[in-house]
């Protein structure tokens, strides 16, 4: 995001806590430096916030606890970065900016288990962890402070998204980042289950939704589904994988019983309205953005490990 911003003249702060735990990672801004302001401060301090939010004109919102089975073991910090923090960097637009405009990163998570195919943003909501409950308060903070308050929030419900500089030392983002840290370590990854089915964005097309969300005004208030341009079950994205790497080794075995409790089964979205109203649709195929990612993380595995 930050890089791309760049690219289009922007004035870019980057404020995050890198909590080693989570996602962020300097070496994300290599070459950037000096070229973006970091800010090393944690969403949940909200007497920051407010040096932050003043004088901006788009706020991306996309810091977050991103671990489901972590919001289950530690509740609390997910409820305080998911939930109680969003509130207090809301009230710190309405009171210090309240013209900003405001893209939130929002999850499928939301939904739960599915009742239907493919999930549109009428479907039910039902979250079948911590995690998915806090970001959906998180959501729904957002699309109030837009209605009563007239705050130009808007919020994109993501699915697995994936590519260069993603987290892969662990699964707290997603499956596929430890998937491809072994594969290029040259061990065999684990496949838990393996027909369910899932979609997928590379980081490119999300980023584009998320500029596209910050500049088209008609994103205002809306909520939207982010899907990708295919439908595969897990042992099909595994394969691919390993085709695409020229080689490796995988294993399915059953869901370990921790993770199967908080499991979505099958998912993938109905973006149609992402695509009408603000014309996004993505570009980069599966089997491309998977080799983008393998090749990006070859050279630099060190720097993620
Ligand atoms: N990657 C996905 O597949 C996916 C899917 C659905 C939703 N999302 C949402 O997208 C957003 C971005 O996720 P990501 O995939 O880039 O994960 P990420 O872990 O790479 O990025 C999240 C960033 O937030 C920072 N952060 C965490 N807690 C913080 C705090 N208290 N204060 C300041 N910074 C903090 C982390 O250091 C990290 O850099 C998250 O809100 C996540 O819930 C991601």
């Amino acid at each position: 995001m930050a890089r791309r911003l760049v690219e289009a003249g922007a004035t870019v702060t980057l404020v995050d806590s890198l909590v080693p735990e989570y996602g962020g990672n300097r070496f994300n801004i290599q070459g950037l430096e000096n070229r973006v302001r970091v800010n090393i401060s944690d969403v949940r301090d909200p007497y920051s916030l407010r040096t932050h939010v003043t004088g901006q004109d788009v706020l991306f919102n996309l810091a977050g606890q991103t671990s489901h089975l972590d919001s289950m073991e530690d509740p609390f910090t997910d409820l305080e970065i998911n939930c109680r923090a969003q509130l207090s960097i809301l009230e710190t637009c309405r009171k210090f900016n309240p013209g900003v405009r405001i893209v939130f990163a929002s999850t499928r998570q939301i939904y739960g288990r599915p009742e239907r195919l493919p999930v549109d943003e009428r479907h039910p909501l039902r979250p079948v962890d911590v995690n998915g409950i806090n970001k959906l308060a998180g959501e729904f903070y957002h699309r109030l402070y837009h209605d009563v308050y007239e705050l130009p929030a808007c919020a994109l419900r993501l699915t697995n998204t994936y590519g260069p500089r993603m987290r892969i030392k662990d699964a707290r983002q997603t499956f596929v980042g430890v998937w491809i840290r072994l594969l290029l370590e040259g061990k065999p990854f684990e496949v838990w289950g393996g027909q369910q089915l899932r979609d997928f964005t590379y980081v490119d097309d999300c980023v584009e939704a998320l500029l596209l969300a910050a500049v088209r005004p008609q994103a205002a208030g809306q909520i939207f589904n982010l899907g990708g341009g295919e439908v595969t079950s897990l042992v099909d994205l595994a394969r691919l994988l390993v085709e695409v790497n020229g080689g490796g080794q995988f294993v399915q075995r059953e869901f370990p019983a921790d993770r199967k409790r908080i499991d979505i089964g099958d998912y993938y979205a109905d973006d149609a309205l992402i695509r009408q109203t603000l014309g996004w649709q993505p570009h980069v195929s599966l089997r491309d953005g998977l080799k983008q990612t393998l090749d990006f993380f070859r050279t630099n595995l060190d720097h993620y490990r």
